[in-house]
């Protein structure tokens, strides 16, 4: 397994691969969530590039990318396991110049849910993936839907930038309990890891109303509010794929969408039903 930092060596290396190139883009803290996207690229491509670089755009003043858990040694150790061939491994300043230019989210889908409580955050996510996908010019790129709105996202910069990748949803992975997997989740005290499992239950529970016939949106949300009211509720939705608002659950058109915060960790978590 290779490792490079510098982008312009990775671009040149890749440049001449004639195999299909599967990317997994992450922030490192590698969980089971990250190896089953790079399962997924190691089925489907012959050569797996994986990034891993907290990305300080993405970061509002006061949020964590200070603390943000970083473990390359132990990353590095299960990209090899994994097969991955090459880990880009880069600094900020491999990255970010002066006078940088923005890729700046769309109007609509880029300002509800996680754009209206963390604003400019969806403006670091798709320039970095943008500078990300022009260093290793993947074919495939995989992407877990727990982030749905920023799967969704980079999805709409692919199309309307009209790049070549292939945007692969993967499936959220959970622990046995029901808490879909994060780095984030060893912020959480024994105690807060117990209250978030409440994630799961609303959302499982929502769907068991929509199983049963109930496809008024008031009606759900307020069963899950009531479940998650123990919690700090950043939001709670239920919108169509293109992330846009409706009065009744379109079945399989729609994603449940949870953002509360645990203590001080901001968990994110979704059903698509
Ligand atoms: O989902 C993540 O880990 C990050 O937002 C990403 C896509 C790697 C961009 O920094």
């Amino acid at each position: 397994m290779k490792i490079i930092s510098d982008a312009l060596e990775l671009k040149t290396y890749l440049k001449t691969m004639s195999k299909r190139v599967g990317f997994v883009p992450t922030m490192g803290a590698l969980h089971d969530g990250h190896l089953s996207l790079i399962k997924r690229a190691k089925e489907e491509c012959a050569f797996v590039v994986v990034s891993i670089f907290v990305n300080p755009t993405q970061f509002l003043q006061g949020e964590d990318l200070e603390s943000y858990p970083s473990r390359n040694d132990a990353d590095l150790k299960i990209c090899e396991l994994s097969g991955v061939d090459v880990v880009f491994l880069p600094q900020a300043k491999d990255i970010y110049g002066e006078d940088e230019l923005s890729i700046v989210a769309p109007n609509v889908r880029g300002f509800v849910l996680e754009g209206a409580t963390r604003p400019g955050h969806f403006n670091g996510v798709l320039t970095v993936v943008n500078k990300l996908f022009n260093i290793v010019n993947p074919d495939f790129a995989y992407f877990g839907k727990k982030d749905a709105q920023q799967l969704n996202l980079i999805s709409l910069m692919v199309k309307q930038l009209f790049m070549s990748v292939v945007i692969v949803p993967v499936d959220t992975v959970r622990e046995s309990d029901g808490l879909a997997m994060s780095s984030r989740n060893i912020y959480l005290s024994k105690e807060e890891r117990v209250k978030a499992l409440k994630i799961s239950t609303a959302l499982y529970e929502a769907t068991k109303m929509v199983g049963s016939g109930e496809l008024d949106i008031t009606v759900i949300k307020e069963k899950m509010l009531r479940i998650l009211s123990p919690l700090e509720i950043g939001y709670v939705e239920i919108l169509n794929r293109d992330f846009e608002y409706i009065r009744e659950v379109q079945l399989s058109k729609s994603i449940i969408l949870v953002e509360v915060l645990v203590g001080r960790t901001r968990l994110l978590d979704n059903l698509w039903i």
